[in-house]
């Protein structure tokens, strides 16, 4: 009997610890090209249904080694969602591909697919390098919050995801989400 209420009330701890304060809800993407050359194709990422999942697919046009290509990310927040918009602080500066997707892929897109069941794109981890040319699917995809920091702004998130390569802009997509406090 102790052993029962003890389980459930370590359930009830980590239902607790785990759930965000938050919703997330994907509002857009938006893929845009390169200066001159584009190697980093979104443009048949959708949100899809009612619930506005991320539907579709992507293509890497070569395998993007560690020395060459880079990522950044903005971020801006709205935070009445009146699409004025201010940079926040919390940027990642143009940080070499595979610790960028080491680091942050892993903690905010990784945990929200299932490898071979919602996406083909394979699993990132230490050894991940260079990050793999193809065309990957994503299948119906919702954000799990669950890594994801615990303070975040309320309102309209934007971020903006800019691949360069040899210094050059080569594509990129710019993620708009709302965030809100979970009803309970
Ligand atoms: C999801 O994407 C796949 C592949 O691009 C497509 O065949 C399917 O129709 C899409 N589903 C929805 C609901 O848009």
């Amino acid at each position: 009997m102790n052993c029962i209420l003890a389980v459930l009330l370590l359930q009830l701890l980590h239902n607790i610890s785990c759930e965000q304060s938050y919703v997330v809800t994907n509002e857009k993407l938006e893929p845009f090209e390169g200066d001159s050359e584009t190697l980093v194709i979104f443009d048949s990422l959708k949100t899809t249904g009612r619930e506005r999942a991320i539907n579709g697919s992507f293509k890497f046009l070569g395998a993007m080694n560690n020395d060459d290509f880079k990522v950044s990310v903005e971020l801006y927040s709205s935070p009445n969602g009146d699409g004025d918009f201010k940079r926040m602080a919390m940027d990642v500066p143009q940080t070499s591909i595979c610790e960028c997707f080491k680091k942050f892929y892993v903690q905010f897109v990784q945990p929200s697919l299932t490898q071979g069941e919602t996406t083909n794109f394979p699993i990132v981890d230490e050894d991940t390098c260079p990050i793999p040319e193809g065309e990957y699917y994503i299948k119906g995809v919702l954000f799990n919050t669950e890594d994801w920091p615990q303070q975040v702004p309320r309102g309209i998130l934007k971020a903006i995801i800019t691949f360069f390569s040899a210094g050059k802009n080569v594509g990129g997509l710019i993620v708009v989400v709302k965030i809100e406090d979970r009803q309970s």
